[in-house]
């Protein structure tokens, strides 16, 4: 039977990054008999400007019917002064939410040919593989009540909700030791236990959870801490666990360390798997239009949708090596650049990579 991909390319760089992508898709189903089919829909400020919201109807429905979903990356400088509730971002949490995805798997992996690109020096860095576990539907995201509130004397004050349930915080911890199981059997979890009950209550759900685990060893680090170390010594973690917000922006250290933010992709996962595939960089509006972006950010999401959701490993493989052989061949796009290599564009990266499948 044939998997159904729900294709939303978003806006800014997400047109040109998921075209590339979709090449890649389209040779695995001509040469080696992948059986999928692709839907396209709007998304973010592209669903905005063609219905006057960031998730149209037809977007979400598509999404639910679908086995997959492929997504680009949503926001740009025009939707900027759009309140809150309609900006492009909130069609990428209501995805989230609706899809209920819970746990987001952000890989951050130092391809060895890229050691030069990270401004961290290359001993800090070389072999370097993390995974980072980010709980994706609760915490202060989607925590009520939230708002804008006027005070009594006339000043606004700005208001959100950090919350997260027993359940929730259990899931995500699953989560995080079921792939620990298949990795190095390490789990950090990251908090901020000494000043946030919330988190007090994060740290003992997931030493409960942990029980279930013996194998596995946990260990607990606040987020400041979290941050210093990934900068310092990111080896020393396997897998690390933490809050939305949390994850958001540890995610986005742990990707410079492997050079550019256009290599790393992403998973979002329901509780049967059901995902949801992007590329962890934004929309990156300032380059836009330009056939510049990297694509292998969004190339390596398809291969991990087939791995994750789709059951095929083999296929996932097989986008994996085109992507190191094309690196192992000196193309760069530009954030990868360096003395030496061939600088090429978005369009003859994913084209490389359509060879290099082939060949
Ligand atoms: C991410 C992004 C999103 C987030 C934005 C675009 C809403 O930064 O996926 O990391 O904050 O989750
Ligand atoms: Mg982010």
């Amino acid at each position: 039977m044939s998997n159904k991909i729900a294709v939303l390319p978003g806006d800014g760089i997400g047109q040109e990054i998921v075209a590339e992508a979709v090449k890649v898709l389209e040779c695995l189903k001509s040469d080696f008999g992948l059986s999928v089919e692709m839907e396209n829909g709007l998304v973010g400020g592209a669903g905005y400007d063609a219905s006057g919201t960031p998730l149209p109807e037809e977007t979400l429905k598509l999404s639910r019917e679908a086995d997959s979903v492929l997504l680009g990356a949503v926001g740009g400088y025009q939707w900027e002064s759009l309140d809150i509730a309609v900006r492009p971002e909130k069609g990428l949490l209501g995805l989230r939410a609706e899809l209920e995805l819970f746990s987001n798997l952000r890989p951050a992996i130092l391809y060895p040919q890229l050691a030069d690109a990270s401004t961290l020096r290359a001993d800090v860095v070389s072999g370097l593989d993390l995974m980072i576990v980010r709980e994706l539907t609760g915490g202060i995201y989607f925590g009520q009540p939230r708002g804008i509130r006027t005070l009594d004397n006339g000043e606004r004050q700005g208001y959100n909700t950090l919350v997260y349930a027993e359940h929730e915080i259990e899931r995500i911890g699953h989560s995080a030791f079921k792939i620990a199981m298949k990795r190095d059997k390490r789990v950090t979890s990251v908090d901020k236990a000494n000043v946030l009950e919330c988190t007090e209550l994060w740290r003992e759900v997931m030493e409960r959870v942990a029980k279930e685990y013996p194998e596995v060893e946990l260990s607990h680090m606040y987020v400041d801490n979290a941050a210093m170390q990934l900068v310092r010594a990111p080896k020393q973690f396997d897998v690390m666990v933490t809050t939305n917000m949390f994850g958001d922006i540890l995610s986005d250290c742990a990707a410079m360390l492997t050079g550019s933010i256009g290599m790393l992709p992403s998973a979002s996962l329901d509780a049967n798997g059901k995902g949801m595939y992007e590329p962890i960089h934004g929309s990156a509006p300032d380059i836009a239009g330009q056939n510049i972006a990297n694509p292998l950010a969004t190339i390596l999401s398809v291969s991990m949708m087939l791995r994750y959701s789709l059951n095929q490993v083999e296929m996932a493989d097989k986008i994996d090596q085109a992507v190191n052989r094309v690196l192992d061949n000196g193309l760069r796009t530009k954030d990868i650049h360096s003395e030496g290599m061939q600088e090429v564009s978005c369009s003859a990266m994913g084209d490389a990579v359509v060879a290099a499948l082939r060949s």
